[in-house]
């Protein structure tokens, strides 16, 4: 399918995948979530290729998943937390779609990760985890924003709404349907 693609990025447990899963549902397009591709080409799971083969293992897995999801045209992609803070990924992910950030409240985020369960950047202290990382990472995801949706209030399906509104008014999303 043809036309730009709507990528969902921004921290861990700000629901980038459900919302994803969602409104590709809802515009009718495939859904591309990143960590899963990650997962089936390596045979194991995100948790097990930082311990087997360490983060830097799994970004350029991950660098590979983003370009192949960018050259697809026309899906939902969601990317992993720390996807947006490559450079390359960012170049290819605004060339094929709209960058929608989805953000939330840090006690809303450790809430919602609880024990870091599956998420290694978050094992050890969950908490003081997400501070630093969002303290450091906040800025570079508004950065390369086009759409930034707060989802401490919001279910999935009130966030899918939101960014069906916002890409109705986005010239950059209208000038590619
Ligand atoms: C990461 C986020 C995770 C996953 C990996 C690293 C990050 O994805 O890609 O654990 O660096 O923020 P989610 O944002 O989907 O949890």
């Amino acid at each position: 399918m043809k036309g730009r693609a709507v990528v969902l990025m921004g921290f861990m447990g700000t629901g980038k995948s459900e919302v994803g899963r969602r409104l590709a549902q809802r515009l009718g397009r495939s859904f591309v979530d990143t960590d899963h591709a990650i997962e089936e080409r390596a045979g194991k799971r995100v948790a097990a290729i930082f311990a087997d083969d360490g983060e830097a293992a799994f970004r350029r897995l991950e660098r590979e998943a983003v370009a192949d999801a960018a050259s697809r045209g026309g899906v939902v992609i969601a990317v992993g937390g720390g996807a947006v803070l490559d450079p390359e990924n960012v170049r290819r992910l605004r060339d094929s779609g709209v960058l929608v950030h989805l953000t939330a409240r840090p006690e809303i985020i450790v809430r919602r990760v609880g024990d870091g369960g599956g998420r290694p950047l978050l094992r050890d202290d969950p908490r003081a985890a997400v501070t630093r990382l969002l303290a450091e990472r906040g800025p570079a995801y508004a950065a390369v924003a086009d759409v930034t949706i707060d989802t401490s209030e919001r279910n999935a399906g009130q966030v899918v709404e939101e960014i069906q509104q916002a890409l109705e008014r986005s010239e950059r999303w209208k000038s590619s349907t």
